[in-house]
């Protein structure tokens, strides 16, 4: 177990903000993470697990104790001519995972190549981009309940995963298992996802395999979406609101060409990022935080920013959406603090 006090969380948020813990805990394996569990001093303080903070909005320092899993590792667990079964430490890096699948010719997540995050937080967030989402690989999560201690294996109806959201995330559920393992089942004959936006015409002229698939999506993203390394910043700010089918009629009669995705007989999907722009918000800055010129639905450190410049903003666009379409944004990002 990795104990560390008054540690910077620098490396651990992709916002990049300088934020320190009073409190840093980083399990090894599980025998470490039950004997966390059954800590008196770690559950009479605030704590919180994160993953790599690519979903995180810290604002402040935090006092109280941050976990973090060490547990790696990828083994195939079972396999034949079709699939295979891969058992994945929560800790391992998400798109070293994609990286790996794809080089050994197995598919099913290469349309989430570069996504940015670990393991055990792709199965909380049902990670998704370009028509895949992670649930549809995923068998099965591993996890200790903090109630209980004991261990539990979801299988994937059990995690309840849709748009975003898995049982994890849900308010009853919130913060009170930590997953040690995910198992994925991986499609050794890839049935390839190409509808998706501009990604044939990336494709436009080359064989089709899982690498150049991923390629093209490491393109597609690195003209949209900011490279956290550089510019710190936490993909989608808000998801993408669903609203009803009476609401979207309304709308359209002013805004003919608003962009919607159907989701079922009643509802519609609106693209954040179109409502963000049509309210005149890209490139818009609250102290050293900006609303991003390509993707407005992405929020970028550009100079500095504190994370209540970052909230300040987020709550400015809530309030321009909200005043303008009467729709209310969600945050996708986790503020802590
Ligand atoms: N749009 C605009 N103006 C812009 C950019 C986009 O109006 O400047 C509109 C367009 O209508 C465009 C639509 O927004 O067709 C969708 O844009 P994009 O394809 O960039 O996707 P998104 O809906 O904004 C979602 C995910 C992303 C994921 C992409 C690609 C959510 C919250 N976000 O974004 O995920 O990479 O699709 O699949 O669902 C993340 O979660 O952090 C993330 C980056």
């Amino acid at each position: 177990m990795r104990i560390e006090q008054n540690y910077s969380l620098l490396k651990y948020n992709t916002f990049r903000l300088n934020v320190k813990t009073r409190w840093f805990v980083e399990y090894a394996n599980e025998t470490d993470l039950q004997q966390l569990l059954h800590d008196e001093y770690f559950f009479s303080q605030p704590f919180w697990h994160i993953g790599q903070g690519s979903n995180l909005l810290f604002l402040g320092d935090y006092d109280g104790v941050i976990v973090h899993s060490g547990i790696r590792g990828i083994a195939i667990q079972e396999e034949d001519v079709d699939y295979v079964r891969l058992k994945v430490g929560a800790a391992e890096i998400w798109d070293d995972l994609v990286a790996f699948c794809v080089n050994n010719g197995w598919g099913g997540i290469e349309n989430l190549s570069l996504i940015p995050g670990e393991v055990g937080a792709s199965a909380v967030q049902n990670i998704g981009a370009y028509g895949t989402e992670v649930a549809g690989s995923i068998e099965e999560v591993h996890a200790f309940s903090l109630q209980t201690g004991e261990k539990k294996v979801f299988g994937n109806e059990e995690c309840h995963f849709s748009y975003r959201h898995s049982f994890f995330k849900d308010s009853a559920n919130r913060g009170l298992y930590y997953i040690t393992h995910v198992v994925f089942r991986l499609n050794k004959k890839p049935q390839f996802k190409l509808e998706y936006g501009n990604i044939k015409d990336y494709l436009s002229g080359k064989e089709i395999n899982l690498t150049t698939v991923r390629n093209a999506i490491i393109a597609i993203r690195k003209t949209k979406l900011p490279d956290p390394d550089r510019t710190g910043n936490a993909g989608s700010f808000f998801t993408n609101p669903y609203i009803g089918l009476a609401h979207y009629g309304s709308l359209k009669k002013d805004y003919p060409e608003m962009p919607h995705y159907p989701v079922d007989n009643e509802v519609v999907k609106i693209p954040a990022a179109w409502l963000i722009e049509q309210c005149g918000l890209k490139g818009k800055t609250v102290g050293g935080a900006a609303v991003h010129e390509q993707q407005p639905l992405v929020i970028i450190n550009r100079n500095n920013a504190t994370g209540n410049d970052i909230a300040r903003l987020a709550e400015e666009i809530r309030q321009a959406v909200k005043e303008k379409f009467s729709i209310e944004l969600q945050p996708e990002v986790n503020y802590i603090g």
